[in-house]
This record gives structure tokens, sequence and C-alpha cells, in this order.
């Protein structure tokens, strides 16, 4: 083979440079230049071709097909044994899909897929690969966790090349990389967990699992931006990108689709920890609800729904007098503009002002929320908060806030009104269009609001 060469491209622009250097001349970015491998141009009939005479076309190249024509093979699944991730990746895990997963060290990444190996057992045979521990720490690992130590097959390597030769000859159905951070391979120069040698890494893996219907699991640590190595590289080369997330002081852990090609997108499964590792909380509606003996300010209830259940969260508000020029907006588990969006709104269209105060609010759980659903909730605790004085008991509230001070509809309000009722909620404040006709789910009240103004009286 051709020895392969390296060059270096631009991250912001993609201009390519034969050497490295700190600025790149086409964009004028600093520190952009990342090392690649420049694959020796393939001499086929194919690559022959010219782009515009049709009659070199050779047999075997493709050609354009009406999609009646197409066999259709459905992807092939398989239970992984935990629920919870099964439905994370849609109902299973699909033959030759490349997931990564993401998160913060320590988090339960090895853990949850060293018990997902175990439990596919013999099912599907499976390959750990660890970059990071020992085969003597993998072992006693999954003696600690109770897993059948018979099915599973570590490997200790972090040599691209050679990881993919040991696959090819003990051909598992499942491969986990343990992380693809200590992965490198021979044709670059960089350091292991350098945007190139990831990007390089996971694409040969991504062939691999391709070409041999091998599912691949990639385990990826967060950088401190919050990216998985640099600037998420990776996501678009994987099929689904899966974020594991929790606060550290918290026993519960949420794992997220970010991205999947196989399933809903923003699907949570939740998981709590044990000293056994980790166990599925298949009804996690309202573990996200801090345990208060009685009514407290700044505390809001709301259902969120994320991927396809509803969930009941809690949300608190700290208003304070602020010291500072600039008062402070935190938001924790939502987006930070947003907060200073909504704070306008309640200004302009609610009357209440919070401009000379500090503002900080926290998702309960450690989970984060991203759908706009939350917005009515949280404000709601910001002005239970500033006023000191808690919302109506059992109180629940959903919808989007508009600019103008509207109350918007949210999808799927008539299931989280159920929800909510069933976990013995006695008021929803919700969106006009998404109240039932009649006015009460079960035993709950619905007080529905078109404007901030009508919500913020239902809490008086
Ligand atoms: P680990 O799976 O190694 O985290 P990551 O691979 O994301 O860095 O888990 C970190 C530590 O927490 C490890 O020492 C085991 C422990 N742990 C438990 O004891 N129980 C659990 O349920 C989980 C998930 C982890
Ligand atoms: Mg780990």
């Amino acid at each position: 083979m051709a020895k392969a060469k390296t060059a270096y491209v631009c991250t912001d622009c993609g201009a390519e440079h034969s050497k490295w250097q700190g600025q790149c001349v086409d964009c004028g970015a600093w520190n952009t230049l990342s090392e690649i491998v420049v694959q020796p141009a393939v001499k086929s009939a194919g690559a022959a071709r010219s782009t515009t005479g049709y009659a070199g076309a050779a047999a075997g190249s493709p050609k354009v097909t009406p999609l009646t024509a197409v066999a259709l093979n459905a992807e092939t699944r398989t239970l992984t044994g935990i629920g919870e991730l099964d439905r994370v990746l849609g109902g299973g895990l699909v033959d030759g899909s490349v997931v990564l997963i993401g998160g913060d060290p320590g988090i339960g990444k090895s853990t949850l897929l060293l018990q997902m190996l175990g439990t596919l057992g013999a099912q599907l045979p499976s390959v750990y690969v660890t970059g990071e521990e020992s085969l003597a720490q993998v072992a006693s690992r999954a003696q600690r966790l109770d897993l059948p130590l018979a099915p599973l097959h570590a490997l200790a390597e972090t040599c691209i090349e050679r990881i993919i030769e040991q696959a090819l000859s003990s051909r598992p159905r499942v491969l986990v990389i343990d992380s693809i951070q200590t992965i490198w391979t021979e044709l670059l120069t960089a350091a292991p967990g350098s945007v190139s040698q990831v990007r390089e890494s996971a694409a040969k893996l991504t062939r691999f699992a391709k070409e041999t219907g091998t599912s691949v699991f990639l385990v990826g640590h967060v950088t401190k931006e919050g990216g998985i190595a640099g600037p998420r590289v990776l996501e678009h080369m994987v099929d689904a990108v899966l974020y594991f997330e929790g606060e550290s002081g918290s026993r519960f852990r949420v794992l997220r689709a970010f991205k999947n090609r196989f399933g809903a997108v923003n699907e949570l499964g939740v998981f709590a920890m044990s000293e056994k590792g980790l166990r599925e909380v298949p009804n996690p509606s309202a573990i996200f609800l801090s345990a208060h003996s009685g009514p407290t300010s700044g505390s809001a209830v709301m259902v969120t729904r994320e991927g396809t259940r509803p969930l009941l969260v809690e949300v608190q508000a700290l208003v304070d007098q602020s010291s500072l020029g600039n008062p402070r907006r935190v938001a924790l588990g939502l987006e930070q503009n947003r907060l200073a969006m909504l704070l306008a709104v309640l200004h302009r269209h609610g009357g209440v002002a919070a401009y000379d105060q500090d503002v900080f609010v926290n998702v309960v759980g450690g989970i984060r929320v991203q759908e706009t659903a939350a917005d009515l909730p949280v404000l709601l605790s910001v002005l239970s908060s500033l006023r000191d004085r808690p919302l109506p008991e059992k109180t629940i509230a959903f919808g989007e806030v508009g600019l103008s001070g509207e109350i918007r509809p949210v999808p799927n309000g008539e299931e989280r009104l159920k929800e909510a009722a069933h976990h013995g909620f006695q008021k929803a404040i919700v969106p006009k269009a998404n109240a039932p006709k009649k006015a009460k789910v079960g035993e709950m009240e619905i007080v529905a609001v078109e404007r901030l103004s009508q919500a913020i009286d239902a809490c008086r």
C-alpha cells in the first residue's frame, strides 16, 4: 500500500495546507489547522470516468434508480436487554450502526456499556476495547456488577489498525471502544485525543461497522466547552449520538438521544446508580420533583415531554437584589438567552421588573430541558421568588411564552395533563389551545390562559 500522506485542514473554512502554521492564510483564523490523512487516489474504472462523457461509464457504476425498484431490507434490531437503552436507541440496537455515547468523566458510560455487553451475553458476541483501563480492572468491574464473565471479551489496545485487525479475526457483532479519545492511528503523528486522531480513528471504525455489519459504540468524553473532542467532529459521522447527563450529587442519570438516524431525538432513558451498577427507572415521571415538606417560593413544576413520554420536572428560581451594575442571569439546565428574553417579556407584558435583581434558575435533577414548554413555569418560578410567595399548592404549568406576551400552545397537551393528574396535581396553568373543553382533567382544575398577565393572575 502506498504510504498515506498527511495535510493540514482549517477546521473553520476547510482550506487545505501542506504545512502546519499558526494562522490559516485563507480565512485568517488562528490555531484552527488540524492534521488529516490524505488517502491516495484510487485508480479504478469509476475514477477514470470523465464527468461529462457518458460513454466511459463502467458497468458496475451506480445508476439512477426509481425508489419503487429498491429492495427494502428492514434494519435488523436486537434488544440489548436494558429497556431504557433500547428506548433511547429507538427500539433496540441496529446492526451495523455506530453510536457515540458522550458524557462527563465518571458519569457511568463504561458501566452502562459493560452492563449492556453482559445482558447481550451470548446473543451477540462482543468485544470491549479499553484504552483507559487494564484488562484486570475491566474484569473486576464486571465481577462487581455481577455480570456473567463468560460471554465478555475484552481487548486492551489503543492503536486503531491493530483493533480492526483483532476485530476482523474474532468477528464480534458488537464492538465497544472506550474511549475514542485514547485511540490513535499510525497514519498520523498528532497526539491521541487530538481532533485529527479522533476523527480519523472514528472514520475507520465507521467504515468497519458499515462493511461488516458490526454495531460499534464509541465512548467520548465531553470537553470543557461541552463538545466531544473538539468542535463536534464526530457527530456527523455516526448514526446516533447519546449524551449521558446527570448531576454529580444526584444518583439519577439520564441518557438522551441528541441525534438518531433510527429513532426519535430527545428520547430519554433514565437510570439510577447503585452498588451493582445502573438500574433502569422505567417510570421516571416523578423523580425530578424535589421533596418539599410544604409550599416553597421560587419553585414551579412543569410537564415537559422529552422524546416520547411526559416528565414532571421542578424548576427553581432565586431572585435576589443585585449589587452589580450588570445583574447576573444564570440558567442551569435551560438556555441562558431564553431566560434573558423571558425576563424582558415579564417586564413588558407582566409589569414585573427584575432589572436590578440577580436571577438564578435551576432545573432539579440535573436534566436539561430544551423545549419551549418550559417558558411559562420558568417565569412563574421567577415571579414566585421575586414576590417570596409560593405558587398555589399542587400546581403544574407548561406553555411557550411569545415576545408579545402571548401564551402559545405546545405539542401533546392532553398527554401532559393526564400525567400531571395521575400524579395528584390539582391545578394546571396551561395555554388556552392546549386546554380540554371540560374544566377538569380527573380531579385537576384547568386554568386556560392566553396572555402572560392571565397566568400571573392565576397564581395569586
Ligand atoms: P464509570 O462507568 O467508570 O464512568 P465513565 O466511564 O463515564 O467515566 O463510573 C464511574 C464510577 O462510578 C466507577 O468507579 C463506578 C461507579 N459507579 C457505581 O458505583 N454505580 C453505578 O451505577 C455507576 C454508573 C457508576
Ligand atoms: Mg470510563
